[in-house]
């Protein structure tokens, strides 16, 4: 069996360490940048201990640039969630594991809606809890850290994790790209990108290169392609 051609390196910051009191500025300056979307991380206060921003935020943003936008929900039960945020803009939709109750349904819903949809699971999160909806999703995210704030440490223990889920994506020939997001930086992301990502998210990392955004993004871009062999 021909191995599968790799998957393009995708950069998707997260706004979370942007100064939320410019958030449309700060979308404007990631899209200069050269990013290929933007995380927008919409947390409820109960399924992580923070509580962030919804569709109405997103929506001001979306008429100031034309790069994508993708939701990461750490929303406990999320249905209630989903139409909103594709009314905002988002035409990607990652909803967790561990919060859906009717993770089958919740995906197919996504998809109803004509957009994609993808499935994240904590690092506790074995890969078999996505084992059986690799069919209704376009990427997997797979955290590097525990979800809720930014500015952590990256949990380099994932990395078996992420190439186990590399390997299950490729032999069951789905068309799945594989997200990373946690401390993912310089010094982290040839990791991950040699475990089996393709997708990564980075927050700190971009906003506190002391070089800039487009710097930062074309750095980690060049590492994560060095390190997938891309
Ligand atoms: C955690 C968030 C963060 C953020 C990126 O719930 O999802 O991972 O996007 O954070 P850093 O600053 O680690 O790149």
């Amino acid at each position: 069996m021909t191995s599968p051609a790799p998957r393009p390196i995708e950069i998707v910051p997260s706004v979370l360490p942007a100064d939320f009191a410019n958030l449309g500025d700060a979308c404007v300056a990631l899209e200069k940048a050269g990013v290929d979307r933007i995380q927008w991380d919409v947390m409820d206060g109960n399924f992580v201990p923070n509580l962030t921003f919804g569709a109405d935020v997103i929506a001001a943003t979306r008429p100031l640039v034309t790069v994508p936008f993708e939701a990461h929900l750490m929303v406990t039960e999320p249905t209630w969630i989903l139409d909103t945020m594709v009314e905002a803009g988002c035409e990607l939709l990652i909803v967790h594991a561990e919060a859906c109750t009717h993770l089958h349904r919740t995906l197919g819903r996504i998809n109803e809606l004509g957009v994609k949809a993808s499935v994240a699971i904590n690092p506790a999160t074995p890969v078999e809890a996505v084992a059986n909806v690799l069919d209704l999703v376009s990427m997997v995210l797979v955290m590097t850290v525990n979800p809720g704030f930014g500015g952590q440490a990256y949990i380099s223990t994932m990395e078996p994790k992420i190439a186990q889920l590399r390997k299950l994506i490729v032999d069951g020939g789905h068309d799945v790209d594989l997200e990373v997001d946690g401390g993912v930086g310089p010094a982290t992301i040839a990791g991950a990108a040699s475990a089996g990502a393709n997708v990564f998210i980075a927050g700190s990392s971009l906003f506190r290169d002391p070089e800039g955004l487009a710097h930062a993004t074309t750095q980690l871009r060049a590492l994560a392609t060095e390190a997938s062999g891309a």
